[in-house]
């Protein structure tokens, strides 16, 4: 039921302690975290993430689930959004400061091999496990990548586009119209999914915008993988706060089974 070509097991996975090198902001509420201490043979794969215990305290008691957008020479960078309590205190971290970090964990995205076609549709922080797509792609591989973001400030700093050797293009779309399309990045998508063929689609972001890429998909009938970044507790199985439903009515737990699945086996409309 789940595509097991990406299949990963939590085996890899390690508690230890990072510490932080810098903290970029790029807007008043998206900032880049550069961690650093990883232990010797750590090595994620595209899609894989770190289950952070955003402080010492308490409170907040649970770990919050972050992408990691790049690993390179030892530094992990992770792209965030401040939408609550665990995120602004990341924000707040400073260069030494600790960080008790669980894994890494979870499945990963399909490497982009020799002669794929890959369409990617990301919104917001969702650009960033496709962002280590780019990365460790195939320098004989084709990829559009349509990203979304809500304005001109939200680009700035997202590594891993210029620097890349292999053929990347970037299709922009903007809410506010600052930069590239102003619309949704999965109008920019259907367009393409007319005028070329696809080997593999993947998405991350926005659960509507993940719908509607998985609408489009399925018409085509192509390969597609999501990750899902919903809610989670432990990150290894145990607590079932991260379970969603497939089409046969089965619960799979997104931390362990995903989060990058099979998106064709995701019930996608939410009532
Ligand atoms: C596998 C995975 C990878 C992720 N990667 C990233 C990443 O690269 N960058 C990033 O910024 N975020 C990412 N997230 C989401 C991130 O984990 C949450 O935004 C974070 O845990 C929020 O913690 P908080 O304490 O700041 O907010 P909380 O106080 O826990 O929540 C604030 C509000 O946001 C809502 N919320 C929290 N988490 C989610 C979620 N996952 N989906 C929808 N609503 C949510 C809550 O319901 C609440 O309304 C990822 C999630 C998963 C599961
Ligand atoms: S987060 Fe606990 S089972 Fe997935």
């Amino acid at each position: 039921m789940i595509a097991t070509e990406h299949r990963y097991c939590q085996e890899n996975a390690r508690v230890f302690k990072t510490r932080v090198e810098s903290v970029e902001t790029l807007t008043e509420d998206l900032f880049i975290l550069n961690l650093v201490g990883f232990p010797e043979g750590f090595d994620p794969k595209p899609g894989m993430f770190l289950h952070l215990k955003v402080s010492p305290d308490e409170h907040p008691l649970l770990r919050r689930p972050f992408s990691i957008q790049s690993f390179r020479q030892g530094v992990a960078a992770i792209l965030i959004r401040v939408v609550g309590s665990g995120s602004r205190i990341l924000h707040h971290l400073q260069p030494g400061d600790e960080v008790d970090t669980l894994g890494p964990l979870g499945t990963t995205f399909p490497r982009i091999e020799k002669g794929d076609s890959v369409l990617m549709v990301g919104g917001g922080v969702g650009v960033a496990p496709l962002v280590a797509c780019c990365h460790d792609a195939s320098q004989e591989a084709q990829v559009d990548f349509c990203f979304g973001v809500r304005s001109r400030a939200e680009v700035q700093g997202i590594e891993g586009f210029s620097d890349s050797k292999n053929p990347i293009q970037v299709h922009l779309s903007s809410d506010d119209g600052s930069v590239g399309y102003q619309g949704f990045c999965t109008d920019i998508a259907s367009r393409l999914l007319e005028e070329k063929t696809y080997t593999k689609v993947f998405t991350c972001g926005p659960w509507i915008m993940m719908a509607k890429a998985a609408r489009l998909a399925q018409k085509k009938n192509i390969p597609f993988f999501a990750s899902l970044e919903v809610q989670m507790g432990c990150g290894l199985g145990a607590c079932l706060a991260c379970v969603y439903e497939t089409p046969e009515g089965d619960f799979i737990r997104s931390c362990i089974d995903g989060p990058v699945v099979d998106g064709h086996q995701v019930v996608w409309e939410r009532t």
